[in-house]
């Protein structure tokens, strides 16, 4: 057993498994990049009160999952634990939207909610996601929505359920958290202790409990906030819905859905799939049109999503497909004058051919260096003992044939090429037979 172990809900990315996100993550960049969003990175912690301000001091994340510590000069900082109000704080602090009109950003990116671990939930996660900045009209939330919901479909990702929702713009709050308010007042002791408190503080979050009592309390008593948007937020809607229909794009409306932070307006969605089990949330998003504005920024309407990688992976399946090799040639070294010149060959023979090696470094015997070069399926094996540095030649040794040929080391880099193909054993002629 280790002395120290990974901490309680983040976990190890293993070469295996970094293959396999290294080849989703190329996916989903140029999938973005196909859309026309460029990437964004931003720092791994901000200061605490863009997220308390911009996410909402009464939702889960901000009131019980944040990472934040007090800095040496007493400045309060966290670990980001979502990527929308950074995402804004540098769209405004780089004034991007005087660059153009409308822009479209994306990320993928790592990070931090202590939230309670399970299958599909962890305390260090990643998401990748968008914000398109500049456009209020219906048709920039039908392509955010479109995006998630074909980027899912892309990985050939079953059983996806595509929720939708507005909760109308922020104008219409107020009266509804009062209508709200009213209506549960009288049931407020069968709640939970948390929605008991949220109630007066921001009574949209008590749809955000996980309780089944408080769902159910919701379910009879609670109006829903689609009863209550404008004429102008029900067109808005309506449109959104239109478009989705005809990029034949599946959806249910759910009214209860307002998603767990403060910042949205107009447009909510979620993409669920039954296929991962309790943690079944693929992505979220929606409409954010106040946050800009309330981070420092002019107002501009704004609408994005993001996504959790793990989940998506998740969602995948394991691998099936044995991984291909990361070796095209193992290099055996077979006494000691000969090190120094395995590792310039090998150099070589990555700079100039853009080849895999691998250079024996633990000086075992042959069998035991051969048996290492079978495990990491090499393809080809390159032997030099003394002699050979004596001969200034190497032994190439085709694996998978077993055919071996003396080459001299002034020819031993021509003789591969990129897809780690030997010259010699292709054409089954050693040069010194010329
Ligand atoms: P969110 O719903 O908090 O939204 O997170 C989005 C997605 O991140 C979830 O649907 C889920 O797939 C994944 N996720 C969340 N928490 C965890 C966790 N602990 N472990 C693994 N995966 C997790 C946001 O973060 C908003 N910023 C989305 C957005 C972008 N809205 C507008 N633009």
């Amino acid at each position: 057993m280790s002395k120290y172990t990974r901490v309680y809900g983040t976990h190890d990315i293993l070469p295996k498994e970094a293959e396999r996100w290294r080849g989703v993550e190329g996916v989903i960049h140029d999938f973005m990049e196909l859309h026309g969003y460029g990437e964004i990175r931003t720092p791994i912690f901000e200061n605490t009160e863009l997220f308390s301000r911009g996410i909402g001091s009464e939702t889960d994340i901000v009131s019980k999952e944040m990472y934040t510590w007090e800095d040496t000069n007493k400045q309060s900082l966290t670990l980001k634990p979502e990527l929308t109000a950074p995402v804004v704080r540098a769209f405004v602090e780089h004034h991007i939207g005087r660059q153009t009109p409308i822009s479209r950003l994306y990320y993928l990116d790592a990070l931090f909610r202590r939230d309670r671990p399970q299958k599909g939930r962890q305390r260090q996660f990643h998401q990748f996601g968008l914000e398109a900045f500049g456009s209020a009209h219906p048709e920039q939330d039908a392509e955010v929505i479109s995006m998630a919901y074909k980027i899912f479909d892309t990985f050939g990702i079953e059983e996806l359920n595509l929720q939708v929702n507005s909760i109308g713009s922020s104008e219409v709050r107020p009266a509804y958290l009062k209508i709200l308010r009213e209506a549960l007042q009288p049931h407020i002791t069968e709640f939970c202790d948390t929605c008991q408190t949220r109630l007066d503080r921001n009574a949209l979050r008590l749809f955000d409990c996980k309780s089944k009592t408080c769902q159910k309390l919701l379910d009879a008593h609670a109006p829903v906030i689609i009863d209550h948007i404008t004429e102008e937020d029900r067109v808005h809607f309506d449109q959104v819905l239109e478009y989705l229909t005809l990029l034949n794009i599946p959806f249910t409306q759910n009214n209860k859905m307002v998603r767990g932070l403060d910042y949205y307006s107009r447009t909510t969605f979620e993409i669920t799939s039954s296929a991962i089990g309790a943690q079944d949330a693929l992505c979220g998003g929606g409409r954010y049109d106040g946050l800009v504005e309330q981070i420092g920024g002019k107002p501009t309407p704004a609408v994005g999503f993001a996504a959790g990688l793990e989940r998506l992976l998740l969602a995948m399946g394991e691998a099936e497909d044995e991984p291909e090799s990361l070796t095209d040639i193992y290099f055996l070294i077979l006494g000691d004058k000969s090190r120094g010149q395995a590792l310039i060959t090998a150099d070589q023979l990555r700079r100039e051919k853009g080849l895999r090696v691998i250079v024996e470094t633990m000086r075992r015997s042959m069998k035991a260096q051969m048996r290492e070069a079978n495990r990491q399926k090499a393809q080809y094996t390159i032997i030099m003992g003394d002699d050979e540095f004596d001969r200034e030649v190497a032994i190439v040794k085709d694996m998978a044939q077993g055919e071996q040929h003396e080459i001299p080391l002034d020819a031993l880099t021509d003789q591969f090429q990129v897809g780690s193909e030997c010259g010699c054993c292709e054409n089954d002629k050693h040069p010194e037979e010329d």
